[in-house]
């Protein structure tokens, strides 16, 4: 069964990597010092994040973020974190996950034409090149994607909006850096005046663990993470929880509400997300012979079956 996402973005930021170079193919490219170097086209020949006018999806992506910016208020966010840290919907592993989500298509993610599964692992395999030692990044990079499963019918099939894209605060001023944000407008939050300053119902300084996040699948498999025990450090789930959080990590918004274990977490957040981005490739990852490493991680990291 393949489960097809309609709407999917990771965010939509279009003067990025408007330089597409004639190449033939986009492999993984490893320089001579074995360094990963970031491919300059997709697996559609097209540059990475390319959202612009040319692209045939810039008006599902923009629809998609009317949709995001309207509904994803702070009551809705309440809600949403207290019906999932029930963690009732299933008992499964993490590798149960990563083939679970195999079925899941991210039919309009523009830079990715491929199966999720072939998606982490290259996103791992190629931290794992780069930074050889990190067990808990290469671990790290296989998990941040899972919370997709949340668009499948038995974990609440959620829409589109509450699931993927580029994710923000609740309870504060909408920045202005945060894509599409003409359509926050009609969000109910603008009209409560205790959202609408910059701190709202936050303190400078406060760090993101006190503030609620846009619902999606980063927050989603964050609490996963934690209900279940994981030994996985600070960083690591710092990862899985902000990586949408383009708003943060690529325009530098809301930095007043970092207090300083965000600053340092922050840095491993940019060093996963060029790896993120940019592994979405052909070359396809030979799942059975990487598997018994990933395996080997997840019994480091992880009880050998999870609540979710
Ligand atoms: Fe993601
Ligand atoms: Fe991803």
């Amino acid at each position: 069964m393949t489960i097809r996402l309609e709407q999917s973005a990771i965010g939509s930021h279009v003067e990025e990597k408007k330089n597409v170079h004639k190449e033939e193919t986009n492999e993984l490219v490893v320089a001579k010092d074995g360094a990963f170097k970031a491919p300059e086209i997709n697996a559609f020949g097209q540059s990475f994040r390319d959202y612009d006018v040319e692209s045939q999806r810039q008006k599902g992506v923009e629809e998609f973020y009317r949709l995001q910016h309207i509904n994803q208020t702070y009551d809705f966010v309440k809600k949403m974190r207290e019906h999932y840290k029930k963690m009732d919907k299933a008992e499964m592993s993490i590798w149960e996950c990563c083939e679970l989500l195999n079925e899941v298509v991210d039919d309009s993610d523009p830079d990715l034409d491929e199966p999720q599964i072939q998606h982490l692992l290259q996103t791992a395999e190629a931290i794992r090149k780069d930074y050889p030692n990190e067990d808990w990044l290469h671990l790290t990079a296989l998990i941040h994607d899972l919370g997709k499963i949340l668009t499948l019918p038995q974990f609440g099939g959620l829409p589109q909006w509450a699931v993927v894209g580029d994710t923000f605060p609740v309870g504060c001023a909408f920045d202005e850096k945060n894509i599409h944000h003409k359509y926050f407008k009609e969000n109910p939050d603008s009209k409560v005046a205790a959202y609408s300053t910059i701190d709202g119902v936050y303190t400078k300084g406060c760090g993101f663990d006190n503030v609620l996040m846009s619902w999606g699948h980063d927050d989603y498999m964050y609490m996963v993470a934690k209900e279940n025990g994981t030994t996985l450090p600070s960083p690591g789930l710092f990862i899985i929880r902000y990586h949408s959080f383009y708003p943060l990590h690529k325009e530098g918004a809301y930095t007043h509400l970092m207090n300083e274990e965000d600053v340092e977490n922050l840095k491993w957040l940019h060093i996963f997300n060029k790896y993120d981005l940019y592994s979405k490739s052909k070359v396809l990852v030979d799942v059975e012979k990487v598997k018994p490493y990933y395996q080997s991680l997840i019994e480091k990291y992880f009880p050998a079956k999870l609540k979710w």
